[in-house]
């Protein structure tokens, strides 16, 4: 095993010195075509013999409590097997909220949709019969605390930033915008819906789910179970999407278990559409103060962001709306925070860039209000508040290429920063104007190991828990390996998402890549040390190509070298110091144009071009795609995403794709991506950073400030709907 934990900036440039020509190509995935097709397994596919099927049964209240389950009220009926209820799956303690489950008292319900049991049964429709006529008595507290008990509103743990004087500032300040926002509640909106098939063979379980984190779903679903992690296997090959919501495990995954054991058969659970928008994690609405003090040129003297978001009683996560704002301008005078209100809606944890896919939209509306009172281009404002040194830390930013966003996208788009007057350009009934924005999202790495053979006849196989969420994992790391080991991709075999093999990071927080790529690149830099030694020479001066080793003047076939054996390494990526020592972040900047029709409010993007800077860019296609994606939902976000919840019971109103808008290709214009050069060492060892949630961040901001540049209209409460417009 080579380890490396990283405590300083890796300048060593590996990847390049390869000149393989491997990284970073656009290359197709190789799961594309079995996806496409049908082929590729989702977890509610596998063909598991005799298993029988389990359907939830959901509280119609939002707190109360299970008085009696009338079991008997389905079990006479055709092909019912069980009715299973159990603490370990009914209770918040089943979804991975990443800390300590908080308690919980029998049979207690705290949010509409909580799943109280599973109606286990030979058949789907058998299954979801029963569930339907199950009898279920409830106690149903009142909802008082709906929406907002303002007595039920806590402070945060995060510290956030308390520096000078920021009421002073305001006071003092040329310019300055104090503004609030509101953004509502989102989905992650995954298209494939969570599934579990779980199955015991002597004592030992394995689960088929869709999961994002093998290796810590494995830990919270041993540690529900009572079980050792040698006992579990959990298998999620292929995930239609993620996006937060997979995270953790979910109920399916321990509720099939539970019940595969019960009725001594494997069980499937395969959540409703509907289900999954009830029960799983949801982004927390919020309410956002912006206050920014400026001076006469528009720098920023002052800088205030606070927010007020919500999540059940006990929990730990609160919406980081903040993350961005600690380090992204300047302005001494610096107050940030975010209070939590207790409410009783479905867990708020991390959907789609947590933290600045909110924040960012309300900081850079506010940025366009200041530039329109200084009265200069909204980019050069921004160009104008990088700071040179972190805000608040004696800490330096490791490479930061916002200001290149912003120039590039600019001459890319076309952008016009002067004369922004708003309700300029007319056609037809369509109002039509521009916006920017930036975009930044704090990069984070997580421990990663990564097993690389290199096998007879020139091959290599890559195997780590890693999951593929739709991102490029299995095109990537094969690329890593290709160009480590001279080798063309096609002859890299990628095995993920599979517990057996060694553990990774798995898909989060946009650090999957990094942190994986860096285990792989690990694992094969141990294998060509030993490919090396084996022909005398060092590390440094071998040349691995078409299945030949060179060092100096001596060439040997791999074959020759390996004398028709496997050589396997395993590479063990930690991360260290560097990331407390350093402000890393990816950036970007957003320019979008959209009309903005006069007469109904409704809003269409008509362009949005997005520059990025993510480190190195291990594969130009599927580096893209997490782009378009992420700009995709943030016109989500912008226009159409939105959690509606009827006030009377608490139950949320739009649990569909069709009622709970995420947008179409019909929504979504020619979009335009650039990646800009760069290289980042203090931010992983292949030097590369988070893309996925990036492109989201600060997106809708741009839009927000197109609309204001179209029709006069500032909006204040997202998504700007024809409601909030008109
Ligand atoms: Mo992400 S919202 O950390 O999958």
């Amino acid at each position: 095993m080579k380890s490396l934990t990283m405590d300083k900036p890796d300048e060593r440039n590996r990847l390049d010195a390869m000149k393989q020509g491997v990284i970073g190509k656009p290359l197709d995935r190789p799961d594309g075509p079995i996806k496409v097709s049908g082929v590729a397994p989702y977890a509610a596919e596998y063909d598991i013999a005799n298993a029988a099927y389990g359907v939830f049964v959901t509280a119609p209240i939002a707190r109360g409590k299970v008085a009696k389950i009338h079991e008997d009220s389905v079990t006479g009926m055709d092909g019912v097997i069980a009715v299973v209820a159990d603490e370990r799956f009914t209770t918040r303690a089943a979804q991975g909220t990443a800390g300590e489950a908080p308690e919980q008292g029998p049979g207690e319900v705290d949010y509409w949709g909580q799943p109280i049991a599973l109606v286990v049964a030979e058949s789907y429709e058998a299954a979801r019969d029963a569930a339907q006529r199950l009898k279920v008595d409830f106690h149903a507290d009142d909802l008082a605390d709906i929406p907002f008990d303002p007595d039920a509103v806590e402070p945060e743990k995060d510290e956030g930033q308390r520096q000078g004087d920021l009421a002073h500032a305001m006071a003092e300040a040329v310019h300055s915008v104090d503004r609030t926002y509101t953004t509502h509640g989102h989905a992650s909106a995954a298209m494939e819906p969570h599934a579990s098939i779980a199955e015991w063979q002597d004592g030992k379980l394995t689960v088929h789910a869709s999961l994002q984190m093998l290796n810590f779903n494995i830990a919270e679903l041993a540690d529900a179970l009572d079980l050792e992690e040698d006992d579990v296997r959990l298998v999620s090959r292929f995930v239609g999407g993620g996006f937060g919501s997979k995270l953790g495990v979910s109920q399916d995954v321990v509720a099939a278990a539970i019940a595969a054991k019960q009725v001594g058969r494997p069980v499937k659970v395969a959540m409703t559409r509907q289900h999954v928008f009830q029960a799983i994690m949801r982004r927390s609405e919020s309410t956002q103060r912006l206050r920014l003090a400026a001076d006469a040129e528009g720098r920023l003297t002052g800088f205030g962001h606070e927010a007020l978001v919500s999540n059940l009683p006990g929990e730990d996560f609160a919406e980081p709306v903040t993350q961005s704002s600690k380090f992204l301008y300047g302005g001494e005078n610096r107050l940030l925070r975010i209070d939590v209100a207790r409410i009783h809606r479905m867990c708020a944890g991390s959907v789609r860039a947590p933290g600045e896919a909110v924040g960012m939209t309300a900081l850079e509306a506010a940025m366009d209000e200041l530039a329109e009172q200084v009265g200069i281009d909204p980019v050069e404002l921004r160009l104008r508040n990088i700071p040179d040194k972190h805000p608040t830390k004696d800490i330096p930013y490791s490479s930061r290429k916002l200001a290149e966003c912003l120039k590039e996208g600019a001459a890319a788009f076309g952008w016009q920063g002067e004369d922004r007057k708003p309700r300029q350009r007319r056609e037809g009934e369509w109002w039509i104007g521009t916006g920017v924005a930036s975009g930044s999202r704090v990069h984070n790495v997580e421990e990663a190991k990564a097993r690389v053979t290199l096998r007879p006849g020139g091959t290599a196989l890559v195997e780590t828990d890693m999951t593929d969420i739709g991102t490029g994992t299995y095109a990537i790391l094969g690329q890593i390996a290709g160009e480590m080991l001279g080798l063309d991709p096609k002859d890299v075999e990628v095995g993920l998402g599979d517990t057996d093999f060694p553990r990774g990071p798995g898909s989060g927080g946009s650090w999957g890549a990094p942190s994986s790529g860096s285990a792989v690149f690990l694992a094969c830099e141990a294998l060509r040390e030993e490919i090396a030694s084996l022909l005398k020479g060092e590390e440094g001066n071998l040349t691995m190509k078409d299945g030949t080793a060179v060092v100096g003047n001596t060439s040997r076939t791999i074959d020759e070298l390996l004398g028709g054996k496997e050589l396997q390494r395993t590479g063990h990526f930690q991360p260290g110091k560097t990331e407390k020592e350093f402000a890393a972040a990816s950036y970007g900047a957003f320019f979008a144009e959209v009309a903005v029709n006069d007469w109904t409010g409704e809003t269409r993007v008509r362009r949005l071009t997005g520059a990025f800077g993510i480190g190195r860019v291990l594969n130009e296609k599927t580096a893209r795609s997490q782009c378009l994606g992420g700009m995709t939902w943030a016109i989500g976000a912008a226009l159409t995403e939105q959690l509606l919840f009827d006030p009377r019971d608490g139950h949320l109103v739009n649990c569909d794709l069709a009622e709970y808008h995420v947008p179409v290709h019909r929504d979504v214009p020619e979009c335009e991506v650039l990646l800009v050069e760069e290289r980042d060492p203090a931010a992983s060892p292949i030097q590369a950073k988070g893309v996925g949630e990036l492109s989201m961040c600060g997106a809708a901001g741009a839009i927000a400030n197109a609309v204001y540049n179209a029709c006069g209209v500032r909006a204040y409460s997202f998504p700007m709907t024809p409601a909030v417009l008109l």
